[in-house]
């Protein structure tokens, strides 16, 4: 049923046995402050909901306790002081968005530092009960990083008639429609709760590429609504803003942030906002980038852009999140200049500014250098700014690895690049620290995941994409899970804690980045997509002769972008010496990420002997033979799923399977075609 899809990892399925565990359960709960439409009261209602739901008992919100009951109690800190001080001191340390919780006999302390804390500790309690755990223990978890916020690239209308969603895959915008902020804002209240859920906490509800009309009055009041969808689940709204809006909306002639006029206006919108929405998270901007406009327009710096909104946010702590991804692909010369390269746009662009940035200022950054590719080296901008903040930008949505029709689990390509060791200054630098601040002592920093649900009722398209969705929270709040630990339970809440289930989920999802990657571009050469339409399925002649700078440099003897200082567009040297001299050297390079760094000939033997070009064959062979293998995976456990998503699941793989073969296919022939090498094994070519 739709339910199951929107209620994704929540949907709170009556366990086997649900009346053996009554005695072990609460049998009242007892909110400690609670106001409507703030966290603890959420979380009250969900306790009901959820035990309910997974046991089939009863029970509610009390308004007093007696000694004869087993009490579930909810609340913040300062609530529970405020009962007991004696026990509020006793706690563990808790951090913003922090929480204690503690099981007991059927007695549970939920404790949070802040409400969306106690919020927090209640989903995580609900999980457990879930799997079926009632036993008790104690925990204190304090999120690694404060800012883990979503992106949605939304936009407000579309052809003058409805919101669809930039690279979402999951259908219409569940925020705009028509040019304003829709009356139903239900699937809003929904998001919520799942995000929630997952420890994140704040959401960009409109495209970054941004349209300027959302700062109309009526969508000011608008926005309200949507951040009293979000409120009462800690979710706190925030505004992707269009650089040029004092101009295009405010009828002044100019949008120069060093304009007191500009700055003026801004202020008026800032003010503006947060009467309506005081706990207004803060803003998101692109700017100068891919026909953005932006502070460079009027030769101002990207530091003086970022600072102009900062200022208009500080009366109210608010923070501005200014992207990285600033490139202008006008000026990337379309024929083969050696020494052009996208990749080094962001480093060039932000350089010299470290210093330059208010506090409230946090850069965003893309995790690879050039776009979400199925494999990229870290951006080196992240060794670059040691005094300013930054989010690093991840992509839930698969807009190159799949578009929610293969099954592609995120979760081990994010912990490569979170792990990857920077070596800034030669001292032990992983990004995840660098990320949360705790590298180079910055307090504030994070993550922010592009997701793109939409009014689709399996949320992204797809009941299997959101294992990623879940991921990304989980890995947020503490990026040293494990990818197999946050499927496994992902698996166990959505479908079933069956052990094949679990199994099989775990099987198809672990073995899929590794088999995409096969199958569609290897050896760094990136996500061989069509890069001109809508980034699906392969071609990678299109990645040639265009201005969009992912290129692969691919001619009849040789392919690969030739990075190095000594002879190509100087990236590497970007990174920190000991990483610059892993990749300047052929050697040291990783066969993953060799085309990525160096052109070489079609032969050049790669570490595993093999050459570029055999391995190209190889690797389609094996990619997509894998992917073959989640078909019958997966049928194994029919009858074990419902039969709805049993298909739903089953239509998806058969079609990858299929496309695995289409991606394997082109991309070989393509590169037998050009270099006329056969194929040591005969598959590929005219034979
Ligand atoms: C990619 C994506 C665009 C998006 C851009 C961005 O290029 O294809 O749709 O606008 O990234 O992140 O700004």
């Amino acid at each position: 049923a739709a339910e199951d899809g929107l209620n994704a990892w929540l949907r709170y399925a009556r366990i086997s046995d649900a009346k053996s565990y009554h005695k072990r359960l609460p049998s009242v709960i007892s909110t400690l402050n609670a106001t409507k439409g703030l966290p603890v009261h959420t979380a009250g209602e969900e306790l009901v909901a959820g035990i309910s739901g997974i046991f089939g008992k009863k029970i509610s919100v009390a308004k007093s306790v007696s000694s004869k009951d087993t009490t579930v109690t909810v609340g913040t800190v300062k609530a529970y002081a405020a009962k007991d001080a004696k026990a509020a001191k006793a706690l563990p340390e808790l951090i913003d968005d922090g929480f204690y919780l503690k099981v007991s006999r059927g007695n549970v302390l939920i404790i949070g530092s802040n409400e969306r804390g106690a919020l927090y500790g209640t989903f995580h309690y609900l999980k457990l009960l879930a799997q079926g755990n009632t036993s008790d223990f104690s925990l204190a978890s304090n999120p690694d990083a404060p800012v883990r916020w979503v992106n949605q690239w939304d936009n407000m209308q579309d052809g003058g008639t409805h919101g669809s969603v930039e690279r979402g895959y999951g259908g219409d915008s569940i925020f705009f429609w028509d040019g304003v902020i829709r009356s139903d804002l239900t699937r809003v209240s929904q998001y919520g709760r799942l995000l929630a859920s997952i420890g994140l906490n704040a959401v960009i509800a409109n495209n970054v590429n941004a349209n300027a009309s959302i700062l109309t009055p009526e969508n000011m009041d608008g926005l309200a609504r949507i951040a009293d969808a979000f409120r009462p689940w800690g979710v706190q709204l925030g505004v992707a803003l269009n650089f040029a809006a004092p101009q295009l909306l405010g009828g002044l002639d100019s949008f120069d942030p060093l304009e007191p006029k500009v700055v003026n206006w801004w202020q008026g919108i800032s003010d503006n906002l947060y009467k309506r929405i005081p706990d207004m998270a803060g803003y998101l901007v692109k700017a100068n980038s891919e026909g953005q406009p932006g502070p460079m327009t009027y030769n101002r710096t990207l530091a003086d852009g970022a600072n102009m909104f900062a200022r208009t946010l500080q009366p109210y702590g608010g923070i501005i999140l200014f992207r990285a991804f600033v490139y202008n692909h006008q000026t990337l010369n379309q024929d083969r200049d050696w020494k052009a390269d996208r990749a080094n746009a962001a480093v060039n662009y932000f350089d010299g500014l470290d210093e330059k940035f208010e506090d409230n200022v946090l850069v965003q950054i893309k995790y690879g250098a050039i776009d979400f590719q199925v494999r990229e080296p870290v951006s080196p901008l992240f060794s670059h700014l040691r005094k300013t903040g930054v989010t690093i930008e991840l992509q839930i949505t698969q807009e190159y690895l799949g578009q929610q029709a293969h099954l592609v689990y995120l979760a081990p390509m994010w912990k490569e690049i979170l792990d990857f060791d920077m070596r800034v200054d030669n001292k032990t630098s992983p990004v995840k620290d660098i990320v949360s601040g705790k590298r180079f002592n910055r307090k504030l920093g994070g993550y922010a995941g592009v997701v793109n649900v939409g009014t689709n009722t399996t949320w992204l398209g797809a009941h299997t994409a959101m294992s990623n969705l879940y991921a990304y929270g989980k890995l947020a709040w503490n990026p040293s899970l494990k990818s197999e630990e946050i499927l496994d339970e992902w698996t166990r809440l959505t479908f079933s804690s069956d052990r094949k289930v679990v199994d099989v989920l775990r099987k198809i999802s672990m073995a899929s980045w590794p088999a995409y990657e096969n199958y569609s571009g290897n050896l760094g050469i990136q996500t061989l997509t069509d890069i001109l339409l809508g980034h699906y399925g392969p071609n990678p002649a299109s990645q040639d002769n265009n201005p969009w700078g992912q290129w692969t440099r691919a001619d009849a003897d040789t392919i690969g972008m030739d990075r190095t200082v000594k002879n190509g567009t100087g990236n590497a040297g970007q990174y920190p010496p000991e990483v610059a001299a892993m990749y300047e050297n052929i050697e040291t390079t990783p066969d993953n990420l060799l085309l990525w760094f160096h052109h070489v000939p079609y032969t050049q033997k790669l570490k595993s002997g093999k050459t570029v070009i055999q391995h190209f064959y190889d690797a389609h062979y094996e990619g997509s033979a894998t992917a073959q293998t989640f078909v019958p995976l997966w049928k194994s456990l029919k009858g074990k799923i419902d039969k709805e998503r049993y298909e739903h699941v089953l239509f998806r793989l058969t079609y990858q399977a299929g496309h695995s073969l289409v991606w394997r296919d082109s991309v070989n022939q393509f590169y037998f075609n050009k270099s006329g090498i056969p194929d040591q094994k005969k598959r590929v070519g005219n034979h």
